[in-house]
């Protein structure tokens, strides 16, 4: 599609997005009391995570690690184990290593200048510019994939939304129009709309939008042709076999490299490729483990955003505890042993 150099908007669709962001806004947690951290702690939740699914993991986390200090103190273990399930557990060390810097370098206090919120860990610019607007009440734009969608349709902008180029004319083109006295929730009516209203593909529901007059894209009756964005490559599909290996009422566990993808995560043993029950039991052998029962269970699939996991797990009843793994029961899974959701299609 054509690429202009610059996005136009009128700044007259911003009166009624706002009247219908107050009268129609979702009440979510993170809504209540928009502090800096508040702010802070939602939006990396929500990045990659659904609302719905970040809800109750937001509630506790902010009820169990309720300021920066806290945040900064909090071992990785129970960092772990709060985010877990979750997922892009890299997100969790970058709140308690920008929680650290904060203390150190800003006096406990998320600083309040887009440069400076990109200076901590884990903030790019779309939370630096949710945390300035919604915060701080700065003209500052949080340039989502919702944000990309109603902006390309509202101006008909063709440019491909996964390039950054296109995401920095999207912002300042919003940033020109800023109202400043609700900067908030003009950020939040944006990605409000873009949620509820402005929906992807063929889904948009232009009868109920409160700025479809100003919609250039529904003007020219052509609003499934934005956003426009390259295609993704297709994921890469990889074959592994898990081990579900049980030792009287203990389940063996083991720690992922540091890098990677879950890297430093706890996991269940596994392996590439597809094993049959034949050639699991020899791998486990080799292990030194003496398998009593061995049992396949149904075939599971994981998504990640670049690799899908299909997975053949075993059950099996071992002799002992190989002590290459650490072999944890009902106690330490409950408190230390965080375990990401693609090793949790099966009952320990
Ligand atoms: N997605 C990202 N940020 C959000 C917010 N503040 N409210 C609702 N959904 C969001």
């Amino acid at each position: 599609m054509e690429q202009s150099e610059e996005i136009t908007l009128s700044d007259r669709f911003t009166a009624p997005l706002l009247a219908w962001y107050q009268e129609h806004r979702r009440i979510l947690p993170w809504r209540d009391e928009p502090t800096p951290y508040r702010v802070w702690i939602s939006e990396i939740m929500l990045q990659q995570t659904r609302v719905e699914a970040v809800k109750p993991y937001y509630e506790r986390f902010i009820q169990e690690i309720p300021d920066i200090r806290a945040l900064a103190c909090v071992s990785e273990e129970r960092l772990m184990k709060l985010w877990e399930g979750l997922g892009y557990y890299s997100r969790a060390r970058n709140l308690r290593a920008a929680a650290i810097k904060i203390e150190r370098e800003f006096g406990g206090e998320l600083p309040k200048t887009k440069r400076q919120l990109m200076e901590l860990s884990g903030i790019g610019a779309y939370t630096a510019g949710a945390i300035a607007s919604i915060a701080y009440g700065q003209p500052v734009a949080a340039v989502d994939g919702n944000v990309l969608r109603v902006v390309s349709r509202l101006a008909a902008y063709g440019g491909d939304i996964r390039k950054e180029r296109t995401k920095k004319l999207v912002a300042a083109a919003l940033e020109k129009i800023y109202p400043l006295k609700h900067c908030g929730d003009f950020t939040q009516s944006l990605m409000e709309l873009g949620a509820v209203i402005c929906l992807p593909k063929d889904q948009p529901k232009c009868g109920a939008c409160p700025v479809s007059s100003h919609c250039l894209a529904l003007q020219r009756n052509a609003v499934d042709e934005y956003p426009y964005q390259t295609e993704k490559k297709p994921r890469k599909i990889e074959k592994r076999t898990v081990f579900l290996l049980r030792c009287g009422e203990k389940i063996a566990v083991r720690k992922r490299k540091k890098s990677g993808l879950l890297a430093e995560m706890w996991e269940l043993p596994n392996i590439e490729g597809h094993l049959p029950a034949v050639q699991a039991e020899a791998y486990l052998k080799d292990l030194g483990i003496q398998t009593m029962m061995l049992i396949p269970e149904a075939p599971a699939k994981h998504i990640f955003t670049h690799i899908e996991w299909r997975m053949q797990a075993y059950r099996v009843e071992c002799g002992s505890e190989a002590p290459e793994f650490f072999w944890a029961d009902k106690k330490a899974f409950a408190e230390r042993i965080a375990l990401p959701s693609a090793f949790r299609y099966w009952s320990l």
